[in-house]
């Protein structure tokens, strides 16, 4: 049974307004457990919109979704659902507000209101998970901290609920190269090792390219592709989608493509474009 299911999804900003905004279209999705899903489309396309339905903080205007097997129409149903689903918002640090790193990753666990321990012990799981030292920094306050450092407090306290479904708004945007590979190696091991479902968003089609099993494409509130990488390159084509940044491995494959070089488009990792200039090289050099 998939765990998130989104059949004929619609949603309407400020109905009846000057400015109502038709921000998803008859959206049809599913994820399996233990899936990672990734989502990507330009600018106002509708991806925070319809994450925001995977934990019940929108509800369907027309369609349906249905959680872990329970419709996010249902009001008590709907209310639960923030234990199961751990939502990261986009710039999630901007949200932190405890006095100290420890208050804040414990928020969580304080409100489902386990013992003194377990909420010690779940705090400085989340904290290592994401590659902190829970005796170095649980004292101090988030607003002494990097950007990058906050970003990973932040994320601690949703691990901290141990969700089953870990759904993330652009995790690793405004990162330098070293905190965003942090973060998508972490991402990784928490679907490989702790079997976690994740949804994530984002404008790079590079890390989805690389870490998703399937990727949804949202174009103007309607799903346009969704499929294995390979499937929606085949099905998209990208180049011509405004608002979204082939990798550049597959740009210069779809260049040598276009001059007449018989190089293989289908392919979607780095590796296998290293594959292909490294057999094209060979060819030309005549070995
Ligand atoms: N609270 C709101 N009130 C009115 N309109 C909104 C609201 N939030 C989003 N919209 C509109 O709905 C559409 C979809 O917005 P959404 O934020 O879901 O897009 P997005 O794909 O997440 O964009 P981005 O890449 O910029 O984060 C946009 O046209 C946006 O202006
Ligand atoms: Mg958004």
């Amino acid at each position: 049974m998939p765990v998130i299911e989104v059949k004929d999804l619609s949603y309407t900003y400020c109905p009846g307004a000057p400015y109502e905004k038709k921000a998803l279209d008859g959206v049809t999705l599913s994820v399996k457990r233990g899936e990672f899903m990734g989502i990507v489309g330009a600018n106002g396309s509708g991806k925070s919109t319809l994450i925001q339905h995977f934990n019940g903080l929108l509800c369907p205007d027309g369609g349906k979704v249905i959680i872990c097997g329970q419709d996010t129409s249902v009001k008590q149903r709907r209310d639960e659902l923030w234990k199961k689903v751990g939502l990261v918002f986009q710039y999630p640090e901007q949200q932190l507000f405890e006095a100290t790193v420890f208050e804040d990753v414990s928020y969580g666990p304080r409100n489902l209101g386990l013992g003194p321990r377990e909420i010690r012990i779940r705090t400085e799981d989340a904290l290592k998970k994401v590659g902190l030292e829970p005796e170095s920094i649980a004292d101090l306050p988030p607003i002494c901290l990097s950007g990058g450092l906050r970003r990973r407090v932040a994320i601690a306290g949703v691990l901290a609920m141990q969700p089953e479904v870990l759904v993330l708004d652009e995790p690793t945007a405004g990162l330098d190269p070293l905190g965003r590979d942090m973060i998508l190696n972490l991402i990784k091991k928490l679907q490989q090792e702790d079997r976690t479902t994740i949804v994530m968003v984002s404008h790079s089609l590079r890390e989805l390219l690389t870490l998703a099993d399937r990727i949804a494409v949202l174009e103007n509130g309607k799903l346009v592709a969704t499929g294995s990488p390979k499937e929606v390159l085949h099905q998209k084509d990208f180049l011509a989608l405004p608002g979204i940044i082939m990798p550049d491995y597959l740009q210069l494959i779809h260049a040598l493509a276009g001059r007449g070089k018989k190089v293989n488009t289908g392919i979607s990792a780095m590796a296998e474009a290293e594959l292909e200039i490294d057999r094209l090289l060979k060819e030309i050099c005549g070995k």
